[in-house]
């Protein structure tokens, strides 16, 4: 932390942001947790218990290990832990185990291994250029982008309630991308190889990185070196297509549309267009998050978190662009305003109706077909965007 506070430049709020958010992880500890707990835990029972050859055999129970190598070893390295808390849990038959101190040991292991996300975002923080810096903290690109990468609203309901450990892989991510701004390639490129080898749903952005890459490390004879935000302007046509086929499947996908929010929200702070595109992705992506918890005691965490973030995030871009043209038309603002009608209808209305016993999966699939559409728009309106003005992308590189 003391590091840190000496590089954002003597100001004491990245630190207090960190901590702020470090603490209401801390407040969702005994908050409701998915089968995900339970896929971890056995991974940390066979890494620990039986021998390398082993690992990806086991199957005693359901959830074998299905992740890339290096996530394997970060269960065995946390597994060394873990005995200091419980060591029931790392028994292999200890099928569905949870003691309390099991529960704190796996919450605990998300919120620590979060400092890379948080490094991560100061990173980015770093190459985000202070020529637009106002005098107000508040409206600096420095702290919104904090705010927004540090308080998101997907990442603490996926990891710390819903209980995965995305947070330590987009910060991987993260301070890979910081890397190629800094002009640091290889250890962007070294980073990206890492993180692929933790989790193998990243490889969507392979070619885009491949072509980053080839054109600023390996074909620079003769040429300008492009900037590393055109990577992003290549990034859209990944994550554009996954994101519209998750914005349309079940449960278990849809988180995906959380995370693929983050890489976009570095270009929101950029400009106005990329602004609105990001609000309309991540409003969406968010709320489709909503199912993933559907215990009573969550409803209120959730609607409140959500309605917080949202709340910060339109206004504090709205403030950021508020000498340019207005973020949304009226139809956007219809479709963003029209997700309170629907999650009073699913939540409320539905099952207090006849139909719940007969169709109970109608309101997930109304989330998802309504979801569907806005991500669909932001990924239509992110080509328009990308393909109508790629020289004035270009100039602003420069
Ligand atoms: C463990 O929990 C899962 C999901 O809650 C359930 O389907 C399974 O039958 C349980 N297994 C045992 C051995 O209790």
């Amino acid at each position: 932390m003391a590091a840190l506070r000496v590089a954002t430049g003597g100001g004491h709020w990245f630190s207090a942001l960190a901590l702020g958010v470090t603490l209401l992880k801390c407040l969702l500890i005994p908050t409701y947790h998915s089968t995900d707990f339970e896929v971890h835990r056995n991974w940390l029972a066979i890494t620990h218990s039986l021998p390398l050859s082993q690992w990806y055999y086991e199957a005693t129970s359901e959830w074998t290990l299905d992740y890339p190598p290096f996530f394997a070893w970060f269960e065995y390295v946390l597994s060394h832990v873990a005995k200091l808390f419980d060591r029931e849990m790392l028994n292999v038959r200890n099928l569905n185990y949870s003691s309390s101190r099991t529960v704190l040991f796996q919450r605990l292991s998300v919120i620590c291994a979060d400092g890379l996300f948080i490094y991560a975002v100061h990173e980015c923080c770093k190459c985000i250029d202070g020529k637009k810096a106002s005098k107000e903290l508040t409206e600096k690109p420095k702290f919104i982008l904090s705010v927004l990468l540090l308080w998101n609203f997907g990442l603490i309901v996926v990891d710390h309630i819903h209980f995965q450990y995305n947070g330590f892989l987009l910060g991987l991510m993260l301070l890979s991308i910081a890397r190629l701004f800094q002009k640091r390639d290889l250890e962007g490129a070294i980073l990206f190889a890492v993180l692929l080898h933790f989790k193998h749903i990243f490889l969507y952005v392979a070619p885009a990185y491949g072509i980053y890459l080839l054109r600023s490390y390996c074909f620079t004879a003769n040429k300008p070196e492009p900037a590393a935000s055109s990577l992003f302007t290549t990034l859209p046509f990944q994550e554009g297509p996954l994101s519209c086929i998750l914005g349309s499947k079940f449960l278990g996908s849809v988180q995906c549309c959380g995370q693929i929010a983050v890489p976009h929200r570095l270009l929101s702070v950029g400009k106005a267009g990329d602004a609105s595109i990001f609000l309309i992705l991540s409003t969406t992506g968010h709320y489709s998050l909503f199912p993933l918890l559907f215990t009573a005691p969550e409803l209120p965490i959730k609607i409140l978190l959500m309605l917080l973030f949202t709340v910060y995030s339109i206004s504090s871009l709205k403030m950021l662009f508020r000498n340019e043209k207005p973020l949304f038309n009226w139809m956007e603002k219809v479709y963003l305003l029209g997700l309170g009608p629907l999650e009073i209808c699913c939540e409320l209305i539905f099952p207090l109706t006849s139909w719940q016993p007969r169709y109970p999966f109608t309101p997930l699939l109304l989330t998802s077909v309504y979801c569907a559409v806005g991500i669909a728009y932001a990924w239509f309106r992110l080509h328009v965007s990308v393909l109508t003005n790629p020289a004035a992308r270009r100039t602003k590189k420069q």
